[in-house]
């Protein structure tokens, strides 16, 4: 199975992916997680990415489809995958149709989640991400066990660059303007699927259980 996430930044694309992941046995290829990874290993893509990231702008188109066309021949995608955060623009959609086609295979799904903006606000300057494992957290709705640290791995939790109220403003305007526009290239295919991204955790994960049965 081959699948998109789509939604604005702070709509639960990690965290639901992370619970489909582990439920479906497809890996969750984040190009978010990616290009942080690169700028923790302190590689020239990472310090290009960097520069993009921490304001709030999207990383150039070329860098992020070669990032995916080399991941998603690793054999861990040989049953499917689970992109979150590509494509994010219209671009990299088409890139994405033209490399699954070169390849003989198929989009199965698009889910967008929908939450509305000043939701969002609350959700990303309350996030805590695990340096290690990059998953999600919430300060006040999805705290871990014990303050700072990850319950899935035990690694340090921090605040990510661009969770600042600037950039999480910044990230709302390149998502309206460059990526909501996917919406409607999805729909067209008749391949998207909008859930509501609002209500706890698994009744999200329900929703899009019944959305991709
Ligand atoms: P990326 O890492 O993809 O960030 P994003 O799209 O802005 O999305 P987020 O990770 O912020 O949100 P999310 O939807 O995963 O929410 P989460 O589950 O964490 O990209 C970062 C940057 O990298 C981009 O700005 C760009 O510069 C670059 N980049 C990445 N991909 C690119 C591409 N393809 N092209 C170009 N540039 C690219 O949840 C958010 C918070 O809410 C958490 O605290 C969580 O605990 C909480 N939460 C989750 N669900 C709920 C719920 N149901 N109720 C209450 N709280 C909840
Ligand atoms: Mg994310």
């Amino acid at each position: 199975m081959k699948m998109i996430l789509l939604g604005p930044p702070g709509a639960g694309k990690g965290t639901q992916a992370k619970m489909l992941t582990e439920a479906f046995g497809i890996p969750q290829i984040s190009t978010g997680d990616m290009l942080r990874a690169a700028i923790r290993a302190g590689s020239e893509l990472g310090r290009q990415a960097k520069v993009n990231i921490d304001v709030g702008h999207l990383v150039p188109d070329n860098v992020v489809v070669r990032l995916v066309e080399e991941r998603t021949l690793q054999p861990d995608c040989a049953r499917g995958y689970m992109l979150d955060g590509f494509p994010r623009t219209v671009a990299q959609a088409d890139t994405l149709a033209a490399m699954l086609l070169r390849r003989g295979e198929r989009l199965d799904h698009v889910i967008c989640l929908e939450v509305p903006s000043e939701v969002l606000v609350v959700r990303l300057s309350g996030r805590r991400t695990c340096r290690q494992c990059a998953a999600s957290f919430h300060l006040e709705f999805n705290k871990p066990q014990t303050a700072g640290v990850c319950d899935k791995c035990g690694g340090e939790l921090y605040q990510r660059a661009d969770d600042r109220e600037d950039a999480i403003r910044a990230r709302l305007v390149t998502y309206a303007k460059d990526t909501a526009p996917l919406i409607d290239y999805y729909r067209k295919l008749n391949v998207l699927r909008t859930i509501d991204g609002q209500g706890d955790l698994r009744t999200i994960y329900a929703r899009i259980e019944r959305a991709i049965a």
